[in-house]
C-alpha cells in the first residue's frame, strides 16, 4: 500500500492525524460501523461455512470474533459508548445489547470448543444482524450527540490508540485481510455470487 500512503501523503493536512498515523479521517462512527462491517462479512462466512461443515473457517471465525469483535470492539462499546446512553430513552436497549454481548460470548465459546455447532451459527447471525442494525441506526448517533462535538473528535482519537493496543498496528486492516482471505478460501470472495 505505499502508492496508496504516498498518495495520502500528497493529499496534505486536512486528513492527517496526529502522531503520523493517517487513517484518512475516519470519525468514531464510522469507525464503530465499518467494524460492524467487517463483523457482517464474518456472519456471511459463517452462513457459508456452516453448510459445507467447513470447520476451519467456522474456527479461523470464532477466533476473529473473540479477538475482533468482542475483546475489541464490544469492549470499545461497553467502556465509551453505553454508559453515556444508560440514564436515558435508550436505557432499555442498552440493557439488551449488553446481554446479547454475553450471549455472543456463549456462542463464540461453543464454536469454538465444536465448529460443527450450526445452532450456535444460527443463533449468532440471527442475533448479530439486529445488533448491530440498531447500534447503527440508534444507539452510536444517540451517543454521538449525547458526548458533544468536541469530546467525540477526542474519542475517535481514543478508539484509535485502543485498536493499535487491542489489534496491532493497522489492526483493523490485518482484520480485513483475514476475513478477505477466508472469504476467497470459501469460495465466497467474488460478490457476484449473490446477485439474482
Ligand atoms: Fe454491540
Ligand atoms: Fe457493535
Amino acid at each position: 500500500m505505499i502508492v496508496g500512503g504516498a498518495l495520502l501523503a500528497a493529499c496534505g493536512g486536512a486528513q492527517k492525524k496526529e502522531g503520523g498515523d493517517d487513517d484518512g479521517g475516519v470519525t468514531a462512527n464510522e469507525d464503530l460501523m465499518r467494524e460492524h462491517s467487517g463483523l457482517r462479512r464474518i456472519l456471511f462466512i459463517y452462513q457459508a461455512a456452516a453448510p459445507k461443515g467447513d470447520d476451519a473457517s467456522v474456527l479461523a471465525c470464532a477466533k476473529l470474533v473473540r479477538r475482533f469483535v468482542e475483546d475489541y470492539h464490544e469492549h470499545t462499546e461497553e467502556t465509551y459508548i453505553f454508559p453515556r446512553l444508560e440514564t436515558g430513552t435508550l436505557q432499555p436497549l442498552v440493557a439488551t445489547l449488553r446481554l446479547q454481548h454475553q450471549a455472543g460470548r456463549r456462542l463464540t465459546d461453543q464454536l469454538l470448543a465444536n465448529p460443527k455447532d450450526t445452532k450456535a451459527i444460527e443463533e449468532f447471525i440471527r442475533m448479530y444482524q439486529p445488533h448491530a442494525a440498531f447500534e447503527d441506526t440508534l444507539v452510536f448517533p444517540a451517543w454521538k450527540k449525547a458526548v458533544g462535538k468536541k469530546a467525540y473528535a477526542e474519542l475517535g482519537e481514543q478508539f484509535e490508540a485502543e485498536e493499535t493496543k487491542m489489534l496491532g498496528k493497522q489492526g483493523f486492516e490485518h482484520v480485513l485481510a483475514e476475513i478477505a482471505q477466508i472469504e476467497k478460501n470459501l469460495g465466497i470472495a467474488d460478490i457476484g455470487i449473490y446477485t439474482p
